[in-house]
């Protein structure tokens, strides 16, 4: 298997690259794997103070592989234990999240930064949660993060009705820090992570689990949409809307 996920460690900061550009950095479930164990190794390592979570030029991620969501839909799986477990790692990480988005972020692509705690965004950023047109319902916590973020008017308008934000109206959701042209992005993405690096890190870490709230209930949320998901997952208009991506003409 190619390095589709990259994890380099420069003094405190790790950075965790999706490095499938060739798919728009659609998440397979190696990727998970890789991602969630960079994530997880970074709280067991105390010389780490911040995790920076980055995509490709152009794709940040396009969320789940829709080939291996219709091999799931036929062989009457759910999420499966990889997803679950990158999904459960975004919400018990102890180690700040910083994240650089350049291009499409789709379906997890864009929920997960709702775990995260500074965003990066570049000009022609698109962020889209398309579950519902594709017969599925949002995950990654997202059905409770989003609206505590946005509120449930606009939480809607992103989750359900699939409406997409630019970076500027990201930012204006409270969902994403910055917004810059698209090469500044992971260097200002750097920038904030090595900020964050330089503070008191226990202090950093504390103030960061009180914001959280329950950590318990994020990881409960998961499951809960992970159940629901499986149901949807099995329905033939799901299996439809992912075989008529993979089959599209373009
Ligand atoms: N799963 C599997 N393959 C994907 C993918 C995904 N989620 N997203 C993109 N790809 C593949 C395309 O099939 C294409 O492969 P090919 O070159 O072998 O045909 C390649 O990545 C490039 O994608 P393309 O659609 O040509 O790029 P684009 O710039 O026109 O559009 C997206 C980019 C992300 C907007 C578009 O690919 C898309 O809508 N993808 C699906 C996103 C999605 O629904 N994700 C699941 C959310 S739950």
């Amino acid at each position: 298997m190619a390095d589709t996920v990259l994890v380099s460690d420069d003094g405190p900061i790790r950075t965790v690259r999706m490095n499938r550009p060739e798919k728009k950095n659609a998440l397979t479930h190696d990727m998970y794997v890789a991602l969630a164990t960079a994530l997880e190794d970074a709280d067991r390592n105390p010389a780490l103070r911040c995790l920076l979570i980055a995509g490709a030029p152009g794709a940040f991620c396009a969320g789940n592989d829709l080939q291996d969501f219709l091999k799931a839909a036929m062989g009457g799986e759910g999420l499966g234990q990889p997803i679950i477990r990158f999904l459960h790692a975004l919400a018990r990480r102890k180690t700040p999240m910083v994240a650089a988005v350049q291009g499409v972020a789709v379906g997890v692509g864009t929920t997960l930064l709702l775990h995260c705690d500074h965003v990066v965004a570049g000009i022609g950023a698109r962020l889209s949660t398309p579950f519902v047109s594709l017969g599925l319902v949002p995950e990654a916590a997202s059905s409770l993060l989003a609206p505590r973020l946005m509120g449930h008017a606009r939480a809607f308008s992103l989750l359900v009705l699939g409406h997409p934000l630019d970076a500027v109206a990201a930012k204006e959701a409270g969902l994403v820090n910055a917004v810059v042209s698209p090469g500044e992005v992971e260097d200002e993405a750097m920038k904030a992570a090595r900020a964050i690096a330089a503070l008191p890190p226990e202090a950093v870490f504390a103030a960061r689990r009180l914001m959280r709230g329950d950590v318990e209930e994020i990881v409960r949320r998961i499951d809960e949409e992970a159940d629901e998901f499986k149901h949807r997952l099995q329905s033939p208009e799901a299996r439809a809307a992912f075989e008529a991506f993979l089959k599209r003409k373009k």
